[in-house]
């Protein structure tokens, strides 16, 4: 029997429906017509049996307190292992409202007011205020960008560790740089953290994009030793466009460590998730990998028309293509325009909206972050924009 085939390339129109990636433009900025290639989440829908489950849960019309089943935990479990080849333990499972809010919550659970937690800069922005707005202090460890491509800076992590240094938040894959973190990468970063007794928080959230000659091994598969020192968040959203139904994962295998998550998420009262979010997650995690695998190659066929497209009629503009997730950065500085004046240039003339390089640190001055996480046709049209644009 042939593979069934999903569709990638019909996309649907997400104006005016509580969008945040679309809606903003016109609402908030203003400047109306423009494709939004920011936020990270996919003009697709999410997988048909997704749907369907969310559908059908919707139509039974009680929308009381959730219960979690044991099935929900085994879909996280089977999952793992099949695309990670982790195994994990239910006795090692949490969950949460978000990845950004279980790494708030890491923050003020692992580390006192004052301490220090080390982020590798650029980075999704959201680590920084979670180590701020919770009254810690961010240490950068800027990743060093060399021959077109990124890669970390351990000797400057080594320095940068001290008394007060409790944490360190890794991004794997790396948004925005697009890096999926090499075996040997990980084993030398953890081999610090280990000996300077730092927790690692692992962002795992992107580990479903990653493409081809490329593998993501989630830090913790390590070692035991490593994953008795190591917080890993994850979730369905990014990989089947599920960011608004908040639901998402935590594994920790450490049972002391685990306990103190679960007594902060207790303290702040979040015991209830969403029901629509446990549906999806479940259905996901066990009929989606077929969606999966075919939306993970034609994102990359995104990747590959992007980068044809700018090196033959856009040259001024590189673009770096990701090994994994479907954002990628657009290295602009041949243009020579300040930042406000670059972003301005993409929102009113071209009438495209990406994320600035700078909110995820200075190193990206020059930069924008794209979002092609569309139908090709909407790309095509975004690349024509840019390309008359710039003539
Ligand atoms: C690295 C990373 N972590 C977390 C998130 C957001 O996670 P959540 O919506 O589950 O809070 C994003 C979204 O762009 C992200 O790129």
């Amino acid at each position: 029997m042939s593979e069934k085939r999903y569709d990638f390339d019909s996309g649907l129109d997400r104006r005016n429906t509580c969008s945040l990636k679309w809606d903003f433009c016109e609402q908030v900025l203003g400047v109306p017509e423009v494709i939004p290639m920011w936020v990270a989440d996919m003009d697709f829908p999410a997988p048909p049996e997704v749907v369907e489950a969310v559908r059908k849960r919707a139509e039974h019309g009680a929308y009381g307190y959730p219960f979690i089943p044991r099935s929900f935990w085994t879909s996280i479990i089977n999952w793992m292992q099949a695309r990670h080849n982790w195994e994990i333990k239910r006795e090692w499972l949490s969950r949460c409202h978000g990845v950004v809010p279980a790494i708030n919550i890491c923050v003020q659970t692992f580390t006192a007011p004052g301490d220090k937690v080390i982020v590798q800069s650029p980075v999704y922005y959201p680590f920084f205020s979670a180590v701020e707005n919770n009254g810690r202090r961010v240490v950068r460890n800027p990743l060093l960008f060399e021959n077109g491509t990124w890669r970390m800076n351990l000797e400057d992590l080594k320095n940068k560790i001290d008394r007060r240094t409790r944490m360190l938040i890794l991004c794997s894959p790396h948004n925005p740089v697009g890096r999926v973190w090499r075996r040997e990468e990980l084993e030398k970063l953890a081999e610090i953290c280990l000996k300077q007794d730092l927790l690692i928080v692992s962002d795992e959230i992107h580990a479903e994009h990653v493409y081809k000659g490329h593998k993501h091994i989630p830090i913790a598969t390590l070692s035991p030793e490593v994953a008795a020192r190591t917080v890993t968040l994850t979730a369905p959203s990014k990989a089947f466009n599920l960011a608004g139904l908040t639901t998402s994962v935590v594994i920790i295998p450490n049972q002391r460590l685990l306990n103190l998550y679960k007594t902060q998420l207790d303290n702040l009262g979040l015991t209830v998730n969403n029901i629509f979010g446990l549906v999806a997650l479940e259905v996901a995690y066990t009929h989606g990998a077929t969606w999966l695998d075919q939306l993970v190659e034609y994102l990359e066929g995104n990747m590959d028309y992007a980068q044809r497209y700018f090196e033959e009629r856009i040259p001024q503009i590189k673009f770096l293509k990701p090994e994994g997730t479907y954002l990628a950065l657009l290295d602009c500085r041949a243009l020579g325009l300040p930042q406000k004046e670059l972003n301005e240039f993409f929102l009113k003339k071209a009438r495209v909206y990406f994320d600035e390089g700078p909110i995820f640190g200075e190193e990206l001055a020059g930069f924008e972050r794209i979002n092609l996480a569309c139908p090709r046709k909407t790309l095509a049209e975004a690349l024509g924009r840019i390309e008359r644009a710039i003539k």
